[in-house]
């Protein structure tokens, strides 16, 4: 199909993950065209389907369907939600070797086909993948962002948001670097209604430092405690997705922790990295380094010593 004057989101891989994103941009009238694409091409033609019978209730009219990599042509945005799962027990860097491989061909199916607009990535290793699809498609690097640590941001706003029963929205808390078991919660930054969230945990007597480490343990385990009852994660994702695409799309320089190209911030160079940054019309518009005390600074300094081991393994 030609591409009309609306914004086309070409999503790749219709699991659970790409499905509740579809379903959400749809829901938020965010797309005007949402192209779904997978190997599986008879669940993709159902997924479309279903997909476009809510239309009539959605807030804005959207067209929906099964295609094929031509239709990357023209795209705003490409979404890569293709790949294997992570299993129970298994971490996502256990994926690596296998969705690299995935990675490479579809990136070059995308870019065989002129693709100019913005690579959002969600598969894991996020980070890893991410980098393989800035490297494949040698596309300016503030072009292809991960998802990185919005979700786990997210999870840690929720969360401290039920501990100190507050508005998840009047919670400021961050969450970066690698989205997985080396990831860090900003502590020094974070606040709780405009309050240090330090300031906070004084104020309630019965709140020890301990508890933040329980809360933040939650967070960075959620995915292993929700695949282990359910198979796998897709709403939260899938909203972290939208969130993400809405900045773009609507040009909010919004600040969201995606995961970024990093030459020189925060002292690392040549990777992809969860880290706050400011997203626009034309992706990632500027890293925000943050100064982090220094038990955060060793920490991020870890996570990106182990993507960059890892990251070894890809090329
Ligand atoms: C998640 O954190 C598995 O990365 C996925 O939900």
């Amino acid at each position: 199909m030609t591409k009309e004057d609306v914004n086309r989101v070409v999503i790749i891989g219709t699991g659970s993950v790409g499905c509740s994103y579809a379903y959400s941009l749809i829901h938020q009238g965010t797309a005007g065209e949402i192209v779904l694409i997978d190997v599986d091409k008879e669940k993709a033609e159902g997924e479309a389907m279903d997909l476009n019978h809510s239309i009539p209730f959605a807030p804005a009219p959207a067209k929906v369907w099964s295609g094929v990599y031509e239709d990357c042509k023209g795209a705003d945005l490409v979404v890569i939600t293709a790949g294997l799962a992570q299993k129970p027990g298994e971490t996502r860097l256990d994926l690596l070797a296998k969705n690299t491989e995935i990675f490479k061909q579809i990136v070059k199916q995308v870019m065989d086909n002129n693709f100019n607009g913005i690579f959002l990535v969600a598969t894991n290793p996020v980070d890893i993948l991410t980098h393989v699809t800035w490297q494949e498609s040698g596309l300016p690097k503030e072009k292809v962002i991960g998802s990185g640590t919005v979700l786990d941001s997210a999870r840690l706003r929720y969360m401290l948001g039920e501990y100190f029963d507050v508005d998840t929205r009047n919670i400021h808390a961050a969450v970066i670097g690698e989205h997985g078991d080396t990831e860090l919660p900003v502590w020094s930054h974070a606040t709780i209604g405009m309050e240090s969230i330090y300031k906070r945990m004084h104020e309630q007597a019965d709140l020890e430092e301990k508890t933040l480490d329980d809360i933040f343990e939650n967070v960075r385990d959620a995915a292993y405690h929700i695949i282990k009852r359910k198979g796998a994660t897709n709403y939260g994702i899938g909203m972290s997705l939208l969130r993400i695409t809405q900045a773009i799309f609507n040009n909010e320089r919004s600040v969201l922790t995606v995961s970024a190209h990093l030459d020189g911030e925060y002292g690392e160079k040549g990777i992809y990295i969860g880290v706050p940054a400011i997203i626009n019309r034309g992706g990632i518009h500027e890293i925000i380094e943050i100064d982090l005390n220094e038990t955060e600074k060793k920490q991020f300094t870890h996570s990106a010593k182990v993507l960059k081991n890892l990251m070894s393994h890809t090329s």
